[in-house]
């Protein structure tokens, strides 16, 4: 066996024995731990439109759409996202992760991105194949990054930060990126995968109302979507350069067509669901207070996602597998995922009032 094997096997153990393996599992007990807020990954609507997508267009889109990939669904379904969130165009390719890497990378080594020290990994992943320098600033933290900014270079600057925090669920202070993207002559670059269907009007997103002054802007439809797939949006020059530059687009099988097929009706479906949107987030609230007078600290969560941080790992994966005992499934979040360990609640349309009281009272007296 080459000595490779041997070396994984070690790196493995030090996993294992700092309680850092992670193992994919069957799930079970009430979600409270999948991002598919809106419960629509298992609603008979979806179900249908996307077998009905499947009887029209087959299963697989056959090439990238730039060969025999393409279909109008596409393009159609890109234009009715891009009315919805207000922006002139949108490129849809296979999922989130896809969309940040090929969209960073495609902004080249003469950039210097500034990024917030809690960006998903897609975000990090895609300024490191840009060739370009990582700048990282403090989580929200707007003195950090306008210090950071403040140092010339002659490069172009792009701020890049998600607006709904994927591990703590605060949200980003908008107004000052704006305000810092256009002192300091930068791009501005929101990662919405996290409140796209829960937050603005029409569930368009946190920056659905600063359209003017975002660069581009990153949805997935992996999670309250419930289905994949995932669309950059900005101007239609910029996303003219990405039909033509961006890796992960270009050199891909384009995403299924019947998952296009579904959006413009999972669209309407979403902006319809303004009650969900209302309750989810007051429920949120409301599980939040029950924590915080109980003692607990729920950071910054403004959102449908609450952390609960655990003293280390050993506490996390105790908690969450006694939680799972109790018929709950929210799971262990550690290192490298996230500096401190923790359990990731997040709240679904789906849950009662009961639900959520009773897992607050389960954390509020400590019954793990
Ligand atoms: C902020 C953020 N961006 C991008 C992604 C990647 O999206 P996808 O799961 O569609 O690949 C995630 C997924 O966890 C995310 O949390």
């Amino acid at each position: 066996m080459h000595a490779y094997f041997a070396e994984i096997e070690k790196k493995l153990e030090l996993m294992r024995s700092q309680n850092r393996l992670r193992e994919v599992r069957e799930n079970s007990g009430k979600d409270f731990s999948s991002n598919d807020y809106l419960c629509l990954a298992q609603s008979q609507f979806l179900k249908n439109k996307l077998c009905e997508g499947i009887e029209k267009f087959g299963a697989g889109s056959t090439s990238s759409r730039l060969v025999r990939g393409h279909r109008d669904v596409f393009a159609i379904a890109e234009e009715k996202f891009s009315n919805w969130i207000n922006s002139a165009a949108s490129l849809f390719v296979a999922n989130g992760y896809a969309a940040n890497t090929g969209l960073f990378s495609s902004m080249g080594p003469d950039t210097e991105f500034y990024t917030d020290r809690l960006n998903h990994s897609s975000i990090i992943d895609g300024i490191r194949l840009s060739g370009g320098e990582k700048i990282y600033y403090k989580h929200l933290n707007m003195n950090d990054l306008e210090m950071k900014l403040k140092k010339k270079s002659g490069k172009k600057k792009v701020i890049v930060s998600e607006t709904v925090f994927s591990m703590d669920g605060d949200v980003a202070p908008l107004d000052d990126l704006v305000t810092l993207k256009k002192k300091y002559d930068c791009l501005l670059v929101l990662d919405e995968a996290h409140a796209i269907g829960i937050f603005g009007n029409s569930g368009n997103g946190v920056a659905a109302e600063y359209y003017r002054d975002v660069d581009y802007r990153v949805f997935t439809m992996g999670k309250s979507m419930g289905m994949e797939g995932a669309f950059v949006s900005s101007t239609k020059q910029a996303i003219a350069y990405l039909v033509n530059t961006m890796r992960t687009f270009v050199f891909s099988t384009a995403p299924m067509p019947a998952i296009a097929w579904c959006v413009p009706d999972l669209i309407e479906k979403v902006i319809a669901m303004k009650e969900e949107r209302s309750r989810i987030l007051s429920h949120a609230e409301s599980f939040r207070m029950q924590l915080q007078q109980a003692g607990y600290d729920t950071m910054n969560s403004r959102s449908h996602i609450i952390p609960f941080l655990c003293k280390d790992e050993t506490q996390a994966l105790k908690m969450a597998s006694t939680l799972s005992t109790q018929g709950y499934d929210i799971r262990a979040i550690r290192p490298p995922t996230v500096n401190q360990s923790r359990l990731r609640i997040s709240i679904h349309a789906c849950h009662s009032r009961q639900d959520i009281d009773s897992l607050a009272q389960v954390f509020a007296t400590g019954g793990f």
